[in-house]
């Protein structure tokens, strides 16, 4: 695979195709960290009203800190996964308390807050302060076992470091940000599970997958 190729190629798409979704407004850490965790167990479309609605009650971090916890679980109604919010609320609390209300821009410090697991911390990393960090879920998984036919279970907890090894040698040092999210909206616009759109495709010219004709085997996920 030819990495710069493949990286102006994601990125070029990206600038050009991607969604206009509320969180690409602007690039505040607490507005990436609320639509992230929104986002973990929670398809776009459903997420858009309550981030917009969140963001309308408690539009700083320190508005979220100082809230009501039945105020924001009241936002959070209909979203399900309450602990997302309970969790949110108590790491924003010791971000205000610890770090002088500024999110951190390193992996130990974010990755120690609550609820802020290694996917979110490279998500908010690239995207909010564009560290070359890998973000590393499901899509993303699914998209690189194509490009790079990697057939390991991905069902298995451990293959996630192995897919975040993969993105360290071919994320973009000078746009992390827009590769990690080129890489998220290749996976729910393009590459999805079922009848991936190859034809397409930005980076066709580097899937193994697709030059092998077997995109539809991947990724591999071994049921329990
Ligand atoms: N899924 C997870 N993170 C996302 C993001 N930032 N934009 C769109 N879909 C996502």
């Amino acid at each position: 695979i030819n990495i710069p190729k493949f990286q102006e190629d994601l990125i070029s798409w990206f600038e050009k195709e991607q969604r206009v979704l509320p969180w690409r407004e602007n690039q505040d850490p607490y507005r990436v960290w609320v639509s992230e965790i929104m986002l973990q167990q929670t398809k776009v479309d459903t997420v858009i009203p309550y981030y917009l609605r969140f963001m309308e009650k408690f539009p700083t971090l320190e508005a979220l800190a100082y809230a009501e916890e039945q105020d924001v679980l009241k936002a959070w109604e209909g979203l399900g996964y309450y602990s997302r919010a309970r969790n949110l609320q108590t790491a924003v609390r010791e971000v205000v308390e610890v770090y002088d209300a500024k999110v951190p821009d390193n992996p130990s410090e974010i990755g120690s807050l609550k609820g802020i697991g290694p996917y979110t911390q490279g998500a908010i990393l690239s995207i909010a302060y564009n560290k070359p960090e890998p973000a590393v879920d499901g899509n993303v998984m699914r998209v690189l076992s194509r490009i790079l036919l990697i057939r390991e279970d991905i069902a298995k907890p451990k293959t996630r470091k192995l897919f975040e090894q993969a993105v360290r040698e071919l994320i973009s040092e000078s746009n992390p940000s827009y590769f990690n999210q080129g890489m998220m909206e290749l996976g729910a616009l393009i590459c999805t599970p079922r009848k991936p759109s190859c034809l397409l495709c930005p980076v066709q010219e580097h899937c193994v997958a697709f030059e092998k004709g077997v995109q539809e085997e991947l990724p591999v996920k071994v049921k329990k």
